[in-house]
């Protein structure tokens, strides 16, 4: 299996399907759907929803069928990523390779162009289109995971606490809440949605679960090693930002090679969770290699 070529498939697929089901920059109000699509569609690794349709698949389902989930999900993703952007929390001026949404749109549009895409993103999941391709009560017990890990239990409240936690003293259990729900969180929703809507029986959706688990804190921890020894060309942001602000960081915490250590591990943990699935699974194998070894 060739990871590229998966990862531009979906990626392409996620991208057309963004694009029909985000508002056209010529409804009113304009300057805030420009401002959605101008920071959703600016690119992006897609991982998130490339990761739903990889365990859908490893489920046993078709992926197509988490098309509007996995495109939801990048929404919300990417308000995250405009609002963790504002002065008023990281401070940051590029972002996918192109200045930040407040930065072109200004704060207050920023804040709002957030704001509309989290609530697009529960239109979406709650759209027909989205409950026709599943079942009922399986729609509504992924809305329920995503819902749950997008806020103050989930990624609202990992960012809380990594805000609390800047230029403090920190311990190893709060490096690891901040991190597993900042990050974790939405990663583990994404890998649970997949696999429910695959059809997992209990068994299979735990295993997921342990893969996501570990990919999710795994990915967190790249991110603050690439911010150390990353390109900010590759990576289409700045780096060197975490410790000028006295972020809590796995290599602030363990230093470099600790957190590169502690990286592999969380590979292997994903690695092992998936070893009672089928070959179907080999994308997520993959991608779980990826996340550690990535450069962008
Ligand atoms: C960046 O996420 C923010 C974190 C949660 C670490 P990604 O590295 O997935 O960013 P994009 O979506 O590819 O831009
Ligand atoms: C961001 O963590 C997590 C969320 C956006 C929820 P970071 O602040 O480390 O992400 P980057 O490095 O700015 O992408
Ligand atoms: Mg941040
Ligand atoms: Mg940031
Ligand atoms: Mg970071």
């Amino acid at each position: 299996m060739d990871l590229k070529a998966f990862l531009k498939e979906k990626g392409e697929c996620i991208n057309q399907a963004l694009d029909r089901f985000l508002p056209a920059e010529d409804i009113i109000p304009h300057n805030l759907h420009q401002a959605m699509r101008y920071s959703v569609m600016a690119g992006g690794k897609r991982l998130r929803p490339v990761l739903m349709m990889a365990a859908c698949e490893a489920a046993g389902g078709e992926a197509e069928r988490v098309v509007p989930v996995a495109c939801a999900m990048e929404m919300i993703h990417t308000y995250s990523l405009i609002h963790d952007d504002l002065p008023a929390m990281d401070d940051d001026d590029f972002r996918r390779g192109r200045p930040t949404c407040h930065k072109v749109f200004g704060e207050a549009m920023a804040v709002l162009a957030g704001d509309a895409l989290l609530t697009e993103a529960f239109v979406l999941l709650s759209s027909p289109e989205t409950a026709r391709r599943l079942p009922h009560g399986t729609l509504r017990r992924i809305i329920h995971i995503i819902a749950r890990k997008a806020g103050s239990f989930g990624m609202v409240g990992g960012q809380a606490v990594d805000i609390e936690a800047e230029g403090k003293a920190i311990d190893s259990p709060t490096l690891d809440y901040i991190h597993t729900h900042k990050t974790g969180a939405l990663i583990l929703a994404s890998v649970q949605a997949g696999a429910l809507a695959g059809g997992a029986d209990e068994a299979v959706f735990a295993h997921l679960t342990r893969y996501g688990e570990a990919a999710g804190l795994a990915f967190q921890i790249a991110d603050d090693i690439l911010d150390v020894v990353g390109d900010e060309k590759l990576l289409g942001k700045k780096v060197g930002v975490d410790e000028a602000r006295g972020k809590a960081t796995y290599p602030a915490l363990f230093g470099l090679m600790e957190a590169k250590r502690r990286a592999v591990e969380l590979r292997d943990l994903a690695l092992a969770a998936l070893e009672p699935l089928p070959a179907a699974a080999e994308p997520l194998r993959q991608i779980a290699c990826y996340i550690v070894d990535r450069t962008t």
